[in-house]
């Protein structure tokens, strides 16, 4: 299907089944930004009165600027993910700074917080830039009308959406053409059970067609997030404990632990090793930690691999330790 007829079977079923929106418009940059800002992690329907009461409080970027953080996050209160709010209230002051909304996508996309998607969001939608906006529901759209199962979560994917959708857009009508690209995803050609009975795409749909409807778009699964299994031995000889400052390139760089064994058999210690807790489970942002700790207490002091030290163990309290070795020193 070539990109006008794509444009105009859209525009037109935007003109009958498009929603009404508070924002939609008022060609107020500023109201704009405003709603799109709320809307990139909120539903619509909590959205809406979000913005209207946010617009009544601070009808224009001057009275976002002049407002104190407090005020703006007490507003924005039960929306989540505050740092929009902290943001946009930023954003707000360096707007005032420059003397007025920036008017093209770059100068857009110089503000806090607004990025590719926002930026072309608000530039279409307040003054008709033809930048294509790019969202869920855009990747959803056109991944099932051309068939396309290149993984939207690559870059490889990002590059080829919006090339596609910025060839589709029609130069002088991209405030309609963005917002009828998201009604269409957000009504119509929905996650789940979208409406491919009545779509007035189904002649020239490609998952349609192909049966792949529920199979698009792709998304390259995340890396499952690996175990690593630690063991630490609390040794103790003597009133003293051998411990190591953790190497650079690794978790916990330059905090100090106990003898650590990560694959391989346990050391000889002259002594039988006593286990204190097995299985511990302890999660990173990108590795979930498995330990087992162990106390082995020789009558002499075995030798030690290199890099640990025998330290006293009334002075352990001024070693910074992770906290998987917290855990571990406080079931001694
Ligand atoms: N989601 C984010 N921005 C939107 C808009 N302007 N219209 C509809 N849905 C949206």
């Amino acid at each position: 299907m070539g990109s006008r007829s794509f444009a105009a079977v859209l525009l037109r079923w935007f003109a009958q089944y498009g929603r009404e929106l508070p924002w939609r418009g008022i060609g107020d940059p500023y109201g704009i930004w405003v709603s799109e800002v709320i809307l990139q992690q909120t539903r619509i329907d909590q959205g809406r009165d979000y913005w209207l009461r946010f617009m009544e409080r601070f009808p224009t970027v001057e009275a976002l600027a002049g407002a104190s953080e407090d005020e703006v996050l007490r507003l924005w209160q039960g929306l989540g993910y505050y740092s929009r709010a902290r943001n946009m209230h930023a954003a707000a002051r360096q707007i005032v700074e420059q003397g007025g909304f920036p008017r093209t996508i770059e100068g857009l996309r110089a503000l806090k917080g607004v990025g590719d998607y926002t930026a072309a969001a608000v530039g279409s939608m307040a003054f008709n830039i033809p930048a294509a906006a790019v969202d869920g529901n855009v990747y959803r759209v056109l991944a099932r009308h051309y068939g396309i199962d290149v993984p939207i979560n690559t870059t490889r994917g990002k590059h080829l959406f919006e090339a596609l959708a910025r060839d589709l857009l029609p130069e002088s009508q991209a405030s309609a053409f963005n917002q009828a690209m998201m009604d269409f995803g957000a009504t119509w050609c929905t996650p789940r059970s979208p409406r491919c009975g009545d779509c007035p795409f189904a002649e020239t749909c490609d998952a349609l067609r192909t049966g792949r409807v529920e199979l698009l778009p792709v998304k390259d699964k995340k890396l499952k997030v690996r175990e690593r299994r630690m063991t630490y031995i609390y040794l103790r000889c003597q009133g003293m404990t051998a411990l190591r400052r953790r190497p650079a390139g690794d978790i916990w760089q330059g905090l100090w632990e106990p003898l650590l064994v990560e694959d391989g058999p346990l050391p000889e210690l002259g002594c039988p090793l006593t286990l204190l807790a097995s299985g511990v489970k302890h999660v990173l942002t990108h590795r979930v930690l498995m330990a087992d700790f162990y106390l082995a207490e020789p009558d002499e002091r075995p030798g030690l691999p290199p890099e640990y030290v025998w330290i006293d163990e009334k002075a352990l309290d001024s070693y910074a330790v992770p906290r998987l070795v917290e855990k571990l020193l406080e079931l001694l």
